[in-house]
């Protein structure tokens, strides 16, 4: 198991999330549309990918990025432009006959594929809609992986419009509910800012009530144990149980991610000494990581992108003061709130904050803490002084 950090990973590189996999599994055999919904860098590409790399006999996989696209036709012109690559789809006798008598002006129609070149307009909803009633006949059943969905979405509503955004959901939902095509084809969508903020920012939270969650949780101590554990082996570098037991400390919240990170500034620093990780080497080897300015940035970025002016101004207060004194009371939040005028939209802001893994307030409704204590540290550091 290689030492990675950014990239998704798959393979001999992935770590055992057995029972999300299973839980994958279950809900696609049961029939269910899935909405993967888990913080920034839990591994949710890297699940998808790994399913897609060991898909369970009579399925087919397709996962594709959409985070660059903006208008609705493009996304299924894409999407339509992936199926058809794939050898489920494009040695279908129906499908090559339908494009021969229905789509003029394709010009690759053979053993290797058709695809759409970005200066023909069509429909291409429509024609994905005939592609996919077609593949039902060879028994596999298509699994559609849509990561970055809620960029394409949030795209679509800044470059054209909140109602273009509405329209949007609506014709993903009539794919999913199509019943020609439900019977053969299941859609998953992830990405890196969570479907439901965007969603509910244009009030359309009924297009999503068909999908059925999945969660990602963060590690359990054991599990980062054995993931340490696997890292250190593979490179030869020695922790001990103190050493472990103080990164799981600090680290706290264990998204994989931060361990990956950890183990690289340590071997970094290191493993060619092959000195003993004293708690003030990992110590130092935090503070190495919080400078690492892309590993974290997108905890800003993401409030910048998502709220403008007193709403923006609430939001990095509310995440200013928790970073500075460790928490923030349900009342101090309506204080602020107050402050910034914006008493409407709060509670959807501190929802929205909670659902992409800022802050938590599992162990006392009253009390929001950050999920992470190695994000506010960095908070704490680069935004709030
Ligand atoms: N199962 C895993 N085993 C080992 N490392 C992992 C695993 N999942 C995630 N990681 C670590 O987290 C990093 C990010 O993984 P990934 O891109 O899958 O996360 P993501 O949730 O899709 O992130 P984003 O929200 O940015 O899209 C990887 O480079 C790796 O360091
Ligand atoms: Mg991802």
């Amino acid at each position: 198991m290689k030492n990675i950090t950014g990239p998704p990973v798959f393979g001999e590189d992935f770590f055992d999330r057995e029972e999300q996999i299973q839980q994958f599994w279950e809900l696609i055999e049961s029939g269910h549309h899935i909405l993967i919904s888990a913080p920034r860098r839990v591994g949710k590409t890297s699940l998808m990918l790994q399913v897609r790399e060991n898909p369970r006999s009579g399925y087919s996989i397709l996962h594709l990025d959409t985070e660059s696209i903006n208008n609705e036709n493009e996304f299924f012109r894409r999407l339509l432009n992936n199926i058809l690559k794939m050898e489920l789809v494009g040695r279908t006798e129906k499908v090559m006959s339908f494009f021969r008598e229905n789509v003029p002006g394709v010009k690759k129609v053979g053993t290797d594929g058709i695809e759409f070149g970005s200066r023909e307009v069509h429909n291409y909803n429509e024609i994905l809609i005939r592609v996919l009633h077609a593949i039902g006949e060879n028994g596999q059943t298509l699994i559609i992986m849509l990561d970055e969905f809620p960029m394409t979405l949030e795209n679509i509503i800044k470059d054209e419009s909140e109602s273009a955004g509405r329209h949007f959901l609506g014709s993903n939902r009539e794919l999913r509910q199509d019943p020609l095509i439900s019977k053969n084809v299941r859609f998953v969508y992830t990405g890196s800012i969570g479907l439901e903020n965007v969603v509910n920012r244009i009030h359309s939270a009924g297009s999503l009530m068909d999908l059925a969650r999945l969660m990602i949780p963060p590690l359990s101590p054991g599990h980062a144990f054995e993931l340490m554990d696997k890292l250190s082996k593979e490179y030869d570098f020695t922790l001990n149980s103190i050493a472990k037991e103080y990164i799981i400390d600090r680290i706290h919240w264990l998204n994989p991610f931060y361990i990956q990170s950890i183990i690289w500034e340590l071997r970094s620093a290191y493993t060619t000494l092959h000195e003993t990780i004293t708690p003030e080497r990992i110590d130092t080897a935090f503070n190495s990581m919080l400078e690492q300015r892309n590993h974290f940035e997108h905890w800003y970025d993401r409030l910048r992108k998502s709220w403008e002016g007193n709403e923006h101004n609430f939001a990095k207060e509310l995440l200013n003061i928790a970073s500075e004194t460790g928490m923030i009371h349900a009342n101090q939040i309506n204080d602020i709130a107050e402050k910034y005028s914006v008493t409407e939209s709060h509670r959807d802001i501190v929802s929205s904050l909670k659902y992409d893994g800022y802050i938590d307030n599992t162990d006392d409704p009253k009390i929001y803490r950050f999920n992470s204590p190695v994000v506010m540290e960095w908070w704490r550091k680069n935004v709030a002084n």
